[in-house]
């Protein structure tokens, strides 16, 4: 069995939904932010401010090569991760991909004056702009679901349907639940 990967923009709730989707499934669960926490030993921001968005991204792109090759996992990605085609690539070779769509309105009020996350401290035309940019690549996904007005269980419950549909029945006992 593949992985399942969460792709959408910041705010979405990839990494909510996907440790619950997880759990569900008994699966692992994954948080490529977390993971290059873990091996830089530095949080997302101060990569940033340190080394800047490059190194970033050099890292990310490392941990999805790793988190790629394994299996079973519920992977959450960041919300750049996959606008790198050697990323999408790799994640979507082994793995399912769906993307997490919500409203900027319903993103921003998510994500409120939290302060962690570096693309997201600019005035809220270049948010909007950054979101509007990024619509077309999360388009290509699997299959979309829009989180806007849902529980992390509808969204969770959702997928389960839409991957039952997919894969002929291997989720089916899952989405039951
Ligand atoms: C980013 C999204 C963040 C994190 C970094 C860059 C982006 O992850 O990877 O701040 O480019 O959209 P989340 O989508 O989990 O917030």
């Amino acid at each position: 069995m593949q992985n399942i990967v969460l792709i959408g923009f910041m705010g979405t709730g990839k990494s909510t939904v996907g440790k619950r989707l997880a759990q569900s499934l008994a699966w692992d669960f994954v948080d490529t932010d977390y993971e290059i926490g873990e091996v830089t030993s530095l949080s997302v921001s101060e990569i940033f401010r340190r080394h800047g968005e490059t190194r970033f991204r050099s890292e990310e792109s490392i941990v999805v090569a790793r988190l790629s090759q394994q299996e079973r996992l519920v992977i959450a990605t960041g919300g750049g991760t996959v606008l790198n085609p050697l990323n999408w690539n790799a994640l979507a070779q082994n793995g399912t991909v769906i993307a997490l769509h919500a409203s900027l309105e319903a993103i921003l009020a998510r994500i409120g004056n939290k302060n962690d996350r570096p693309l997201l401290k600019g005035p809220r035309e270049a948010i909007e702009k950054l979101w509007s940019e990024r619509q077309e690549c999360y388009s290509q996904a699997d299959f979309i679901v829009d989180t806007s007005q849902k529980s992390v269980d509808e969204v969770v419950k959702e997928i389960l349907i839409q991957l039952e549909r997919m894969t002929k029945n291997e989720f089916s006992e899952v989405a039951k639940d």
